[in-house]
């Protein structure tokens, strides 16, 4: 659907064509929301200066030349020279109409589709996820759904540590518990957690597993199979772990998608051998470095990226180059998202400023790094559990939906349902409670992880919205009708009405700006904002009540549109939505 304001944008660049001369064709209207029409043309202030002119000569001058056919129902000149918009009901009427018998809403696929590789989630293998990659995960997720709905080819990719020095470790750590431990799913295993402390206290306290570690590690660099194998087995445990994290989330990240840092094992040497030839990379200190310009350190020296260490080793750097050099000359991606925390920034720029220097990222490729702020506990400071420890996904998980459970039963349920019924309701709460709380706020700012904000049937949360969506089918349900059937004709009477239609036909334009800006706070706003629009239009507008038949049928369309982009949004956020509540 043609958002209001694209469609305004264009008629308001015609006038200014037609008054001041093609060259002014391309001039930014400047198109806002306005207190007192639906759009303002702010563009006659700017431009008046330009031209040497009275900004209301110049606000009159486009009025004169504006098309409104069909569009624009009011237009006015007001304060010093802005330009009032009032859309006209008939347009608003016949674009929700539009959107309602478009499968996809009639949001528009992007005009040049991209391949873009989405970089999330990418816990640690042998390690417990934290509440860090919950907040790369479910805000990964939601970028990689909202592209792939605007028609890209989206590559989800699951960065996970699985290679590096630790490895040896936990490699001679899994000998000494016996590797069929983790065939029996022995919790010193499959407690990633406790494995991976108890491997390192070892590290650090017994000379002899140090030793045997750091061989251990050398081995599997040079690819012995043995070591190989015993390194499988540990993937294997975490991966199964990440699945169930996976699903209990509803996230859409399954094992094809995971490509380690060992996937681009073998690159690692041809990467470091083509900066080096490149001139790029330089000995320096016996260490093989990038010296990216504008990178200082503290005395100002110039900040080095570390390719290969003094002792032959690869970096973490190095890594994330390798992967961007195959992304472009094997995978040959146009984008390429990183959902990664924001302590990282660093570490990105100076590595996208080696792919640049190497020509792998320019004009026609990029990378960005869409960063992730930290989780902070209701005390403001980073979450971690009372004793002070990490805290565990699972056990999060957990408690929302047993929090979830709680503020459920609490709720006046229109019909009562089963015990399956139940917790199959208080899971997808739960879990959209912490998504959404997560989603809702921009991305690259800190969060709050708080229970009791997140898991309420009021404000801007979850349970909110699903609720809202559960209560426009039940209105349908004691109509004795289905929302497919609800067809329409749209016409607009009362201003909830039109309010509710006009923020429905905003949906594309939100979805692109989120995808642009991979920032899936944008819709999350949007589906509140949605909602709030139905509960004002909900209670001045009787649908099963209304006066007559057409509108009846009228409002039926809007909720049975309403609750469409609700669903959408909110999927494309991946917060379920229930029936029934
Ligand atoms: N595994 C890392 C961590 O848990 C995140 C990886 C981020 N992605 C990357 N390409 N470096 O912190």
């Amino acid at each position: 659907m043609p958002d209001p304001q694209l469609l305004l944008a264009a008629r308001v660049q015609a006038a200014l064509s037609a008054a001041f001369g093609p060259s002014y064709a391309d001039t930014d209207p400047v198109i806002r929301p306005s207190q007192f029409a639906d759009l303002q043309a702010n563009v006659a202030l700017p431009l008046a200066k330009k031209l040497g002119r009275r900004p209301r000569d110049v606000a009159e001058e486009i009025v004169a030349n504006l098309d409104t056919a069909g569009v624009v129902s009011d237009v006015q000149v007001s304060g010093p020279g802005f330009v009032n918009l009032t859309l006209s009901d008939a347009w608003i009427a016949a674009e929700a109409q539009r959107a309602l018998e478009d499968e996809r809403l009639a949001v528009p696929a992007a005009d040049k589709p991209q391949k873009v590789v989405v970089e999330y989630s990418s816990p640690n293998v042998a390690k417990e996820m934290h509440v860090g990659h919950l907040r790369t995960t479910i805000v990964g997720d939601a970028i990689a759904r909202i592209l792939a709905f605007l028609g890209h080819d989206v590559v989800r990719d699951n960065h996970v540590g699985d290679w590096g020095t630790p490895f040896g470790m936990l490699i001679e750590h899994l000998l000494d518990l016996g590797e069929d431990a983790a065939a029996r799913g022995d919790s010193s295993v499959s407690d990633l957690t406790e494995f991976y402390q108890a491997a390192r206290q070892k590290f650090e306290g017994d000379a002899e597993f140090a030793d045997r570690s750091r061989r251990r590690v050398v081995a599997l660099q040079a690819g012995d199979a043995e070591t190989l194998r015993l390194w499988q087995v540990l993937v294997d445990v975490s991966k199964e772990y990440f699945n169930a994290v996976y699903g209990r989330l509803g996230v859409t990240l399954g094992d094809d998608d995971i490509k380690g840092e060992s996937y681009y094992n073998d690159l690692l040497a041809p990467t470091a051998r083509e900066l080096e030839d490149k001139g790029i990379a330089v000995i320096s200190e016996g260490a093989l470095c990038a010296f990216p310009p504008g990178f200082t350190g503290r005395e100002g020296e110039p900040l080095p990226v570390i390719i290969r260490k003094s002792d032959g080793g690869y970096n973490y750097s190095t890594t994330d180059l390798a992967t961007i050099r195959y992304r472009v000359d094997t995978e040959h991606v146009d984008r390429m998202v990183y959902v990664v925390g924001a302590p990282q920034s660093l570490h990105f720029q100076m590595v996208f400023a080696v792919s640049r220097m190497a020509g792998w990222l320019n004009g026609e490729v990029e990378a960005e790094h869409a960063q992730i702020g930290n989780v902070l506990g209701t005390d403001g400071k980073i979450l971690r559990t009372r004793a002070g420890g990490t805290v565990k996904l699972s056990e999060l998980l957990d408690e929302a939906v047993e929090r979830a459970g709680a503020v459920f039963d609490e709720i006046q349920h229109d019909e009562p349902f089963d015990d399956a019924t139940r917790a199959a309701i208080v899971r997808d709460v739960g879990m959209g409670a912490v998504k959404y709380a997560d989603l809702s706020v921009a991305r690259d700012s800190e969060y709050i992880f708080d229970f009791d904000r997140m898991i309420s049937f009021n404000g801007k949360t979850g349970p909110y919205l699903q609720y809202a969506a559960a209560r426009i089918r039940s209105i349908f349900r004691k109509g004795g009708l289905v929302p497919e059937d609800a067809t329409g004709p749209i016409v607009l009477g009362h201003p909830a009405e039109r309010a509710l239609a006009l923020e429905l036909l905003g949906f594309g334009a939100v979805l692109k700006q989120a995808g642009d800006t991979a920032e899936p706070h944008r819709l999350a706003s949007y589906v509140y904002a949605v909602a709030d629009a139905y509960t004002t239009f909900y209670e001045n507008c009787p649908v099963l009540k209304a006066p007559d038949e057409p509108t009846k049928a009228s409002r039926l369309a809007l909720c049975a549109a309403t609750l469409r982009t609700l669903v959408t949004g909110l999927d494309l956020l991946g917060v379920p939505t229930p029936e029934r509540m």
